[in-house]
């Protein structure tokens, strides 16, 4: 019922038969080991496309530590076998090998994202986005979607998404998708799944702490916010904070006195032993 394409060619001769009858191809790019959120930005696909590709790649390029690539969960059945299960039709997966998508070397093309690029996980995760854009541009122009999905969740990562649809001047819509979350708060993530079930109940201190940031924004200074948090974090018996930053929602510039009528938004990145997390929250 769900169709399987493991090369370019198949996927594209079943797409360009879907489209001579004119229907809205939607596209959700993930990593694999599925989750309710990536579910969810599936769901959201399906309202406004009568077609939805779903790619399943763990994309080499993008990855600057080659541990956290080796660890990086792969569950192709079982994503299949959950695609399945919650949809009745209308998706195709697609999920490549390494020399599928990049020929015989696995090389990273370098994109000019601008400033957005250069804080947070641009900050601490080198040449990830160019692995990122790398990625995506090749499988925009494999699947040529009307329309393309992404998470709030990485929300650096949508912005660059919008830059790169930009500078490519490919034409695809770019569509942001809200957080999904565990019952305890934690934002859903592949990475979940390497945490213990103690180690997952004391990661939901994260989003506690963005919502803290959230219902003080206005209140004590950007300073005092960002001093609290990662004196707590200093003291919390798990996780390790990498960043905590508050930053215009637009250009990810931190937070500006002069600026307080621009949307910001407050942006984590921890570690819960080896695995890193992260998220973010909608101050304003
Ligand atoms: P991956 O981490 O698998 O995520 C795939 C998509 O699902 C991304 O757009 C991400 O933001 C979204 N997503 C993940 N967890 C989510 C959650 N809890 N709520 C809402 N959306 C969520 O992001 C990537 O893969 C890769 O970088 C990719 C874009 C596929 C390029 O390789």
């Amino acid at each position: 019922r769900v169709q399987l394409f493991k090369e370019k060619k198949a996927l594209r001769d079943f797409l360009s038969a879907e489209k001579t009858s004119n229907k809205t191809i939607g596209f959700v790019p993930t990593m694999g080991a599925l989750h309710e959120g990536h579910l969810s930005l599936i769901e959201f696909a399906q309202t406004t496309c009568e077609v939805v590709v779903v790619s399943i790649f763990v994309n080499p390029t993008q990855f600057n530590n080659k541990e956290d690539l080796e660890k990086y969960p792969r569950t192709l059945d079982n994503d299949i076998q959950l695609i399945e299960e919650k949809f009745s039709g209308g998706i195709v997966i697609f999920a490549p090998n390494a020399q599928e998508i990049y020929g015989k070397e696995i090389l990273s093309s370098h994109f000019d994202f601008g400033s957005v690029a250069t804080f947070m996980e641009g900050k601490y995760r080198d040449g990830h986005f160019n692995g990122v854009g790398t990625v995506v541009k090749k499988l925009f122009e494999v699947v040529e979607p009307d329309k393309a999905f992404f998470g709030e969740k990485d929300y650096q990562q949508l912005l660059i998404i919008k830059k790169l649809v930009e500078l490519t001047k490919l034409p695809v819509e770019v569509i942001g998708c809200k957080i999904n979350r565990e019952e305890n708060g934690l934002a859903r993530s592949s990475r979940n799944s390497l945490l213990s079930i103690d180690d997952k109940a004391e990661s939901s201190f994260i989003y506690e702490s963005l919502q803290e940031a959230k219902n003080n924004f206005g209140i004590k200074s950007v300073k005092d916010i960002e001093k609290d948090i990662k004196f707590a974090f200093e003291n919390h018996p798990l996780l390790q904070l990498e960043y905590f930053e508050i930053a215009n929602a637009q250009t990810l510039e931190p937070f500006s006195e002069s600026k307080q009528e621009e949307k910001y938004r407050a942006f984590i990145a921890a570690y819960a032993k080896n695995v890193r997390l992260i998220d973010n929250i909608a101050l304003n």
